[in-house]
């Protein structure tokens, strides 16, 4: 998605080999018009999967999410971090291991939102170990939910997360696939001229 490649390259700043500050539009301050590129981007790739609900976890993948949910015409709904007081059966939860964070944490949905009516498209911010996305899977699968597949914003195809959710069999689409981000530049894997 060249607009979305575009705006990383103006606006993304290399932190290290590993990590992208893109706090600009989408992780601190958000570009709505962006994000609703990106919410349309994802639906046209997904029009035909009969999606009936998009799923993220907060806080940075809501945004995406509720975008594609928009554009689809279904309910977005956000796996939480925390124990909600208000939440505390009736839950699906998931262990997330953070690779940044060398920890693990518990991530929950209410079953009341995904049940095996569902086909359900899985956005995120980031791809990277995949830790993240894993989980949401295993909340999915636990639901009996049809996963049609995952919308990633920010794929670093250098790291493995990619890899380790295509070779399940899903389906992964993502708008920008990083290849590099060596020597202070941000380079892309493949052309794209929309
Ligand atoms: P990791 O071990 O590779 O870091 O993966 P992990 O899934 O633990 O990621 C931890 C957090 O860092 C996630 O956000 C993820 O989206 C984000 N992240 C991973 N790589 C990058 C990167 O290169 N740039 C940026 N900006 N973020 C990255 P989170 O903790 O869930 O926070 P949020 O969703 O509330 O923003
Ligand atoms: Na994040
Ligand atoms: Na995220």
């Amino acid at each position: 998605m060249k607009l979305l490649k575009d705006k990383i390259q103006n606006e993304g700043r290399v932190l290290s080999e590993n990590v992208l500050k893109v706090d600009t539009f989408l992780n601190h301050q958000i570009d709505p018009p962006l994000m609703q590129a990106v919410g349309e981007e994802f639906a046209r790739r997904f029009k035909d999967a009969g999606i009936t609900k998009v799923i993220t976890i907060e806080s940075s993948g809501i945004a995406p999410a509720m975008m594609a949910g928009l554009v689809l015409g279904v309910p977005a709904i956000f796996a939480r971090k925390q124990k909600s007081l208000t939440l505390i059966d009736h839950l699906y939860t998931a262990s997330v291991f953070s690779f940044t964070k060398n920890e693990s944490n518990d991530i929950s949905v209410s079953k009341d939102f995904v049940t095996s009516e569902d086909t359900v498209l899985l956005i995120d911010d980031f791809l990277a170990n995949g830790q993240a996305a894993l989980g949401l899977i295993d909340i999915v699968e636990q639901a009996g939910a049809k996963l049609a597949g995952v919308g990633i914003v920010i794929e670093k195809g250098f790291q493995k997360g990619g890899a380790i959710i295509r070779d399940k069999g899903i389906r992964v689409e993502s708008l920008a696939i990083i290849s590099s981000l060596a020597n202070g530049k941000v380079e892309f894997l493949g052309e794209d001229l929309s």
